[in-house]
């Protein structure tokens, strides 16, 4: 680990951060309306001289530092985008746009990508390559990656690094792991046809609520009964739908719900055991039905190598590292791992409120050590790849 990034003055840096995480956290913008956060990004970088590549995104934005431009390329990734939730903290800084806050912590993803681009900036004549920073839209909808991606602007990426906060652990508390981080997030609906009749002459008709609860019923069998024990997945049907009064038996029922899975393979297999269900269970009762399957991002993939390069720079900036409890919420992080090596890592937050809950609070405690953390990750994977 040469080229250990050392501050002169980080008090007013560590200042600036979290004026900035405030004003962000006061003006969330949900995803592909993140507009004004763009903006101020835009002048914040264009403050500190880092400069902002020309690519054709609505919002979000990709920055540059370049040190030895003949050496490796590295990402950093922080994500903008707020969620559709009424903020209910006693925070001075709480949100000012009802409706609208950032409860997934991306302020504070955000925000230490920000302080990390200062930081290399500073270090920019004795980088040995160069630091491509993206500050992505809609992560909340898994599609931000995606558009990050589609512009090619990652193509000649060496490797990626991205974070999300951990309400779960202390200030001062790292996690990460080899393989999956998050889960793979997959959305389905079902929809299922029968034959209305009155409710007083079920037999002239094909009830779909009684064909609906068996497919619910026998859906929760696929994780019990056909994935290994040792394995993790999740079948949740969690919107369901049909009829409008009490003496009618309805035409349709409609269900929709989501399957988490960390393993390829049984990411693969579930939508086809649940195809079989839905189908057969339907021709059973002589109604038809088809199931739909939205494809949400993969699981999260650290690579061995770039794991325990992320776990030393974190011991080496003083974090104490902790086992991470297993987890199936998704991140679109994932789809830059496809193709790109990297590590996605969870840095402690303080304990709180759980993510996307209307109290969830960060500690500003934490931004300086994460964006110290993001500088020197990136400038160590630039060493690395430098050296071999
Ligand atoms: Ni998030």
């Amino acid at each position: 680990m040469k080229n250990k990034i050392v501050l002169k003055n980080t008090d007013n840096l560590e200042k600036e951060l979290i004026e900035v995480r405030h004003h962000f956290h006061k003006h969330p913008e949900l995803s592909n309306e993140e507009f004004e956060t763009t903006k101020t990004l835009r002048k914040l970088l264009g403050e500190a001289q880092i400069r902002i590549l020309n690519l054709p995104l609505k919002t979000g934005l990709v920055a540059e530092i370049t040190g030895n431009s003949e050496g490796p390329i590295i990402a950093i990734r922080g994500d903008i985008d707020a969620l559709p939730i009424i903020e209910d903290t006693d925070l001075d800084y709480k949100s000012q746009i009802e409706g609208k806050m950032h409860a997934c912590g991306h302020d504070f993803h955000t925000t230490v990508i920000l302080g990390a681009a200062y930081l290399l900036k500073q270090q920019e004549a004795t980088l040995p390559g160069t630091v491509r920073i993206i500050f992505q839209p809609a992560e909340e909808t898994g599609k931000g990656a995606e558009s990050i991606l589609k512009t090619g602007v990652l193509s000649d990426v060496d490797a990626i690094f991205g974070l999300h906060c951990a309400p779960d652990l202390e200030v001062g508390s790292f996690g990460t792991n080899v393989g999956a981080l998050t889960a793979a997030v997959d959305r389905f609906e079902i929809k299922i046809n029968g034959i209305g009749t009155h409710a007083s002459s079920p037999e002239k008709g094909i009830d779909p609520i009684v064909v609906a609860a068996h497919i619910i019923t026998a859906l929760q069998t696929i994780v019990s009964r056909n994935v290994s024990a040792f394995d993790q997945a999740l079948i949740s049907v969690t919107h369901m739908e049909s009829g409008n009064t009490w003496n009618v038996i309805p035409t349709e029922a409609y269900l929709e719900g989501t399957v988490r899975t960390v393993n390829a393979k049984t990411r693969e297999f579930v939508p086809s055991k649940m195809r079989q269900i839905v189908k057969g269970m339907a021709d059973s009762f002589g109604a038809t039905a088809e199931l739909k399957w939205y494809s949400g991002p993969p699981a999260t993939n650290n690579t061995k190598d770039w794991a325990s390069v992320a776990l030393d720079v974190a011991i080496q900036q003083g974090y104490v590292i902790k086992k991470l409890p297993k987890t199936l919420i998704g991140e679109d992080f994932a789809y830059y791992q496809e193709k790109i090596s990297g590590a996605f890592v969870n840095i402690g937050t303080g304990v709180s409120y759980s993510l996307h809950h209307p109290k969830f609070k960060v500690d500003d405690a934490t931004l300086l050590p994460g964006s110290k953390y993001f500088a020197q990750l990136a400038k160590c994977a630039l060493d690395i790849i430098s050296d071999k």
